[in-house]
């Protein structure tokens, strides 16, 4: 994890596509970066605003309080989610990728946001680092199918963990091969399928169990 990205201190500009206002154009960012690390990226393009949508149907954005974002990119579904969040929410977001860490901090000024690069798999320390007890929502966005297996249970498990009873885990994916995974964590998981994307998604909505009787 660096610690440094926690805290949004100023970083310099992103290296390499710009657009004509000096900024780097944020589909020729993710699709150079998809060439060099493909496994990691999962996708030659960002999310389509429908996927977003359908993802982010079920967040109760009154009363979500803290969110988290694995695989933010170049921020298509973070500057929707900072669009639709409460003034007093907070959003967490979790990067590998250091050229979308640096795009990010440098595109997106919004005080409620909290870039982290690093794997979602450190979720559980970054939270405790940032003094968050629970998570109402977490959008992901990682693909689980080209990881190595440890990986993958580790950030399953570290998820299940760190969201609230009540909370939701929302993963799109181009595969479905993680279903029996979170189906293994999370019990029942509602599918849905969404087209109008470079590749159609499948989406999957996993509930953290409410206690009983609460
Ligand atoms: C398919 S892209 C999704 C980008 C964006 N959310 C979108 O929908 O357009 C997957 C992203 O996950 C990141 N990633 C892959 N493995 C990760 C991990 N273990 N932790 C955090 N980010 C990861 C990649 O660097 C990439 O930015």
């Amino acid at each position: 994890m660096n610690v440094e990205a926690l805290n949004r201190g100023s970083v310099g500009s992103t290296s390499g596509v710009q657009n004509g206002k000096g900024k780097p154009s944020k589909t020729l960012l993710f699709a150079r970066n998809f060439l060099q690390h493909p496994r990691m990226l999962g996708s030659v393009i960002p999310s389509s605003s429908f996927l977003v949508d359908q993802a982010l149907k079920e967040v109760r954005w009154e009363t979500a309080r803290v969110i988290v974002e694995y695989g933010p990119g170049v921020g298509t579904f973070t500057t929707e989610i900072l669009n639709r969040m409460r003034p007093d929410a907070v959003l967490i977001v979790f990067e590998m990728n250091p050229n979308f860490v640096k795009y990010l901090q440098s595109s997106v000024t919004d005080p409620r946001l909290r870039v982290v690069q690093g794997s979602a798999g450190e979720v559980e320390t970054v939270l405790r680092t940032l003094g968050c007890k629970e998570v109402d929502y977490v959008i992901s966005g990682i693909p689980f199918s080209t990881m190595p297996e440890a990986v993958r249970d580790d950030i399953l498990s570290a998820t299940f963990s760190v969201l609230k009873p009540g909370g939701l885990f929302v993963v799109y994916q181009f595969s479905g091969k993680v279903l029996p995974y979170l189906e293994r964590i999370f019990g029942q998981v509602q599918k849905e399928f969404e087209l109008l994307n470079i590749f159609p998604a499948r989406l999957f909505f996993c509930m953290r169990k409410q206690k009983q009787g609460s």
